[in-house]
């Protein structure tokens, strides 16, 4: 995704001592369908060190190492005088840290300036892929019509347990009803992101999600079923416009940014993983728009699902753009 980046330039790749002296080329399991960028095959892979950044000028990191890595490592990055953008869950629920989705919850990036009271650099994470999504549909809901109560079932995708992940003698022909710390994650993670902030901390919003996550045998996406109760009365035509007019950070351009975050779908049978994974426009925003539909409203109770692409807006995506957020705000 940072290929011909209009703001960011791939300079270092780095990894552990395993991968460390090789091309990127023979280190990494490419399993993308697009071709390996020629450049980036050919750079020489380097073990973590920040001595490393330092050396090669650069202020800006995406971190996807595993949680307990990324709880050592990040932090002496961020001592460093280095920015960490990070997918990994170590620090997420940190007071002083934003878990940030640029375009719902743009205003938490200020928290880092918190953490640089006692150090040069900053740590800056992003949410679960299943919360990435979820936030995401909420976020229109609860801004027009307020949120008493909040239910969800996943469907995940095989992608979000990296690789090689789940055993095939596991997920063929089944359905696995267990995420490890899955739904504690989605439970604890949306009041942070949907929380106020005060200008030094963040106020969690009191949602009381209750998470049910199950693994399916879909490559990539994560469907949802999601079952709210809305504050105020609003009608079906009501929700949708709530969703498409969505706008995010409107007054600021981010490259990655989707043109349209969230689709409403009227095709009763869809979103579908295979179909709506890749949602989202311009090129650089592919898999970065949330599907959703199938809409039933019940009084005050609204069901609908969702569908987000787990390693892009949920992962990969969600980190760039908020780096590019950070830029644009003058953090970076
Ligand atoms: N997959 C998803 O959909 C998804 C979504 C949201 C968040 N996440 C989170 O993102 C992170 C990465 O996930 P992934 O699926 O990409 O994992 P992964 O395929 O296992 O990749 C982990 C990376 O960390 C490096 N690493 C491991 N131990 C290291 C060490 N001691 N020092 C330096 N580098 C080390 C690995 O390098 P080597 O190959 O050299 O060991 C590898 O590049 C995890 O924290 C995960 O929970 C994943």
């Amino acid at each position: 995704m940072l290929e011909g980046h209009p703001w960011f330039q791939l300079e270092v790749l780095a990894a552990s001592g395993k991968s460390a002296g090789n091309k990127y080329r023979d280190a990494a399991n490419w399993i993308l369908e697009e071709e390996m960028p020629e450049e980036v095959g050919n750079k020489q892979v380097e073990q973590i060190d920040s001595k490393i950044f330092e050396n090669a000028g650069i202020k800006l990191i995406f971190s996807a190492l595993p949680a307990d890595v990324a709880r050592s490592v990040e932090p002496e990055l961020a001592s460093s005088g280095l920015f960490v953008f990070s997918n990994a869950s170590a620090f997420r629920m940190a007071e002083d840290v934003p878990l940030l989705i640029a375009d719902i919850n743009g205003d938490h990036l200020a928290l880092v300036e918190q953490q640089q009271k006692s150090r040069p650099g900053y740590i800056v994470t992003n949410p679960n892929c299943s919360v990435i999504g979820l936030a995401s549909g909420l976020k229109p809901l609860a801004d027009n019509f307020g949120l008493k109560s909040v239910f969800v079932t996943t469907y995940q995708a095989l992608s979000g347990a990296g690789y090689p992940g789940v055993p095939s003698m596991d997920i063929m022909g089944n359905i696995v009803p267990y995420i490890h710390d899955e739904e504690e994650k989605v439970e604890e993670e949306c009041d942070k992101i949907l929380g106020k902030f005060t200008g030094e901390a963040i106020e969690p919003l009191q949602l009381n999600v209750i998470a049910s996550c199950a693994r399916v045998g879909v490559r990539n996406g994560h469907l949802e079923s999601v079952l709210v109760e809305l504050e105020t009365d609003a009608t079906i035509d009501d929700i949708k416009n709530a969703f498409t007019e969505y706008k995010g950070n409107k007054d600021e351009a981010l490259p990655t940014a989707p043109e349209q975050l969230i689709i409403v779908t009227e095709d009763e049978s869809r979103p579908q993983p295979v179909f709506d994974s890749y949602n989202g426009s311009p090129e650089r925003a592919r898999g970065m728009a949330v599907t959703v539909g199938r809409l039933k409203l019940r009084g005050s109770k609204l069901r609908f699902f969702l569908l987000v692409h787990n390693t892009i807006r949920g992962a990969s995506g969600c980190s760039i753009m908020n780096a590019e957020l950070a830029k644009i705000r003058g953090y970076i």
